[in-house]
């Protein structure tokens, strides 16, 4: 026996809007039809589909032509989230491969069938317009005339870079510009501070977000930073994963080929055990699986001692409930490079997650885009380099997610060691005073500027689609 199940589908091979399957409305145009044994099979499997659509189904099927209307309904419903999430993802492959695997598995709440991704924070700040001022003064050196930076507005990049010299401005000129950006949007603050000088002063992230300051260790991180981004085995193959590449990767780890495999093995069984899952319980596990191999402790759990020897996070909040407020994470001096390190990889990993796994937020009217958080690594050149997933991801795909990424570096050359080219996906790139290699400078704002003769406060500016200009800044 088979059925033939009429699947309006027009045939193309792309996932575009216009090919989905529209599920309900009248038949106004027929496309393939698909056989039932070809869905189905025949026999045995027949029957067992058969039967566990009846038993799954909420109403009793009543006929053959109910049951292949609700299957090519089934079928309209897949093909349209697909095409949603196609078009979310920014036309990249690895990104929605990535959300499918995360966002399609059970979660074990029902979800409206439109939807894709969990909803964003329910008191998620609305859309509106934001102009920049370029720090306290903010005018063309040879026009005098002001210079704005929209962050939100259609087709922008909202990311920003500061570069420059020790001393020549970076940190305050951000927390000026951030004081501004408080007025325009209720969006919080995550930042990164490894020099002590983002609170405290007047123009401080605890003055003007009302930003809580914590300091690992002694003030650890309230975030549960292990956090999968969705259930099942996908999500926890792929939060394993991603684990072994963080911490396989941080400056100084030097993990082989063979302590990566044992590293995400042990990850994935915390991971599966532990909910919320611990550093501690990754390490354990580590230990475990190398007894039962009967290798001796080398470098890879030297590497998990080091950083559970400090407590860096407890896993108070879930991501959606700490990142809903504004923070600021002191990575202080005392601590060992590789654990300074590791507090902004795991943070921005579990950002990435949370952040790229919501649906798009919203635009108002004029296609200014709602910002959901803005994150901010000063000092940024003590992780670049160290190929972070979490933060490229942040800058290549938060864009449409509402987020907002602050970079601070010294000079441009920070930004080389990165797969992808950092600065051309920033909205605003600013340099100070530095004594960069010329090749990057150049090609980010032309032959024209000189960063080793800029005079104190003038920096250079690249607005995204504008040609670069000097700037006096303060
Ligand atoms: N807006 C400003 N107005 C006046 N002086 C400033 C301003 N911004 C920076 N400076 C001067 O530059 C110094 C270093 O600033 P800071 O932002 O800490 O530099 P960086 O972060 O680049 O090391 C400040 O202590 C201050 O003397
Ligand atoms: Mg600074």
């Amino acid at each position: 026996m088979w059925i033939v199940v009429h699947a309006r589908y027009d045939g193309r091979p792309t996932w575009g809007r216009n090919a989905a399957l529209h599920g309900g409305g009248p038949v106004e145009q027929r496309g393939r039809t698909i056989r039932g044994d070809v869905l189905f099979g025949t026999g045995d499997v027949l029957a067992t589909w058969l039967s566990l659509l009846i038993e799954h189904e909420e109403r009793p099927i009543e006929s053959i032509a109910d049951l292949q209307r609700r299957v090519r309904d089934h079928w309209a419903r897949g093909m349209t989230m697909l095409s949603e999430l196609l078009e979310s993802s920014d036309g990249s492959a690895i990104n929605f491969w990535r959300r499918l695997a995360e966002t399609a598995l059970p979660s074990g709440r029902r979800r409206d069938d439109h939807e894709v991704g969990p909803p964003g924070p329910a008191d998620e700040p609305g859309p509106r317009p934001i102009a920049l001022p370029i720090g306290p003064r903010g005018v063309d050196a040879r026009t005098g005339e002001p210079v704005r930076f929209s962050p939100v507005a259609p087709g922008a990049s909202p990311h920003v870079a500061i570069m420059g010299g020790v001393g020549s401005g970076k940190t305050r000129t951000a927390l000026t510009m951030l004081g501004k950006l408080r007025e325009q949007t209720a969006a919080p603050v995550l930042a990164f501070d490894f020099e002590g000088d983002m609170v405290g002063g007047e123009a401080g992230l605890d003055v003007t977000f009302g930003a809580e300051l914590v300091a690992p260790p002694h003030t650890p991180v309230p975030l549960d930073v292990l956090a999968m981004g969705g259930t099942g085995e996908t999500a926890l193959k792929l939060a394993a994963q991603r684990l072994r590449d963080s911490l396989a990767t941080l400056k100084g780890a030097g993990f082989g080929a063979q302590q990566r495999d044992l590293l995400a093995e042990a990850a994935e069984r915390a991971l599966a055990a532990h909910r919320p899952c611990r550093l501690q319980d990754v390490r354990d596990a580590l230990l475990e699986v190398y007894r039962e191999r009967d290798r001796a402790p080398d470098g890879a759990v030297a590497t998990l001692n080091d950083l559970c020897r400090f407590d860096l996070f407890t896993p108070d909040l879930p991501p959606e409930e700490f990142f809903a407020r504004s923070r600021v994470v002191r990575i202080g001096q005392e601590l060992p490079d590789l654990v300074r390190t590791v507090v902004v990889t795991l943070t921005t990993d579990a950002l990435d997650r949370w952040l790229n796994g919501l649906s798009d937020s919203p635009v108002d009217g004029e296609g200014d885009r709602a910002l959901r958080i803005v994150a901010v690594i000063d000092e940024a050149h003590r992780v670049l380099g160290c190929k972070l997933t979490g933060l490229s991801n942040l800058v290549r795909l938060s864009r449409s997610k509402g987020g907002m990424i602050w970079l601070i570096s010294q000079s441009p050359d920070d930004f080389d060691g990165e797969d992808q080219d950092f600065l051309a996906e920033m909205g605003l790139v600013l340099a100070f005073a530095t004594n960069a290699a010329p090749g990057a400078t150049r090609r980010i704002f032309g032959t024209q500027a000189r960063l080793e003769q800029l005079p104190k406060g003038r920096a250079w500016a690249k607005l995204r689609g504008e040609p670069a200009r000097e700037v006096v800044v303060w």
